[in-house]
């Protein structure tokens, strides 16, 4: 385990087969359409990659990014675009993909943009739900896991940039972002 991590919360072998029932999910209930996968970087550029590899609906994937402004292990509301999508929307079935949602700042910003360029539908998947940090409702269609407000790394998710490497997903040492133990 890496020194910074107090506790592993999901090991690879159990993202493993929650991706794989997330996609068995998705793949029933997009049967005979076609998808298009909207990835929110760059956290959940792990988990994209391991979701798409379990689709059989056909799809195509396209990436876009956000800056919640705020430092630290919160984000704020200013939410700024710094990468656009490259495709348009309008009559698509559009699954947006995240990491984690936390205040909802982020996606509830991101989905009423992408609800004004007309997809044919519109559903977020996120791999980890915090839902007693929520600040603003988002309706969720997917969810990996609800997790208790513990600010977690790896699997795609950072802090200050690192950790996104770690295979797991595990609880920082709060001594690390100068937090309480
Ligand atoms: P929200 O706008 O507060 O919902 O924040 C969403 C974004 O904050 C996520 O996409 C992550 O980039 C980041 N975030 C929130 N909680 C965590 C965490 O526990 N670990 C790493 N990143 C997090
Ligand atoms: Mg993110």
């Amino acid at each position: 385990m890496h020194k910074d991590v107090k506790e592993i919360l999901f090991s690879e072998e159990q993202l493993k087969q929650r991706v794989e029932q997330l996609a068995a999910e998705i793949n029933r209930d997009y049967a005979g359409q076609e998808l298009m996968l909207i990835s929110v970087l760059r956290g959940s550029f792990v988990f994209m990659a391991d979701l798409v590899r379990e689709l059989t609906v056909p799809c195509t994937v396209d990436f876009m990014a956000v800056s919640s402004y705020g430092s630290g292990t919160s984000s704020s509301g200013q939410v700024q675009i710094t990468k656009d999508l490259s495709e348009d929307i309008s009559g698509q079935h559009v699954l947006v993909v995240e990491d984690i949602l936390d205040s909802g700042n982020t996606l509830s910003y991101l989905l009423e943009l992408l609800r004004a360029r007309k997809p044919a539908s519109l559903r977020l998947c996120t791999l980890l739900d915090k839902p007693e940090r929520r600040i603003k409702p988002v309706q969720l269609d997917y969810t990996g896991f609800s997790i208790p407000d513990a600010f977690v790394v790896g699997y795609g998710l950072d802090y200050d940039e690192h950790y996104r490497n770690l295979p797991y997903i595990g609880i920082l040492k709060p001594s690390v972002y100068g937090g309480e133990e």
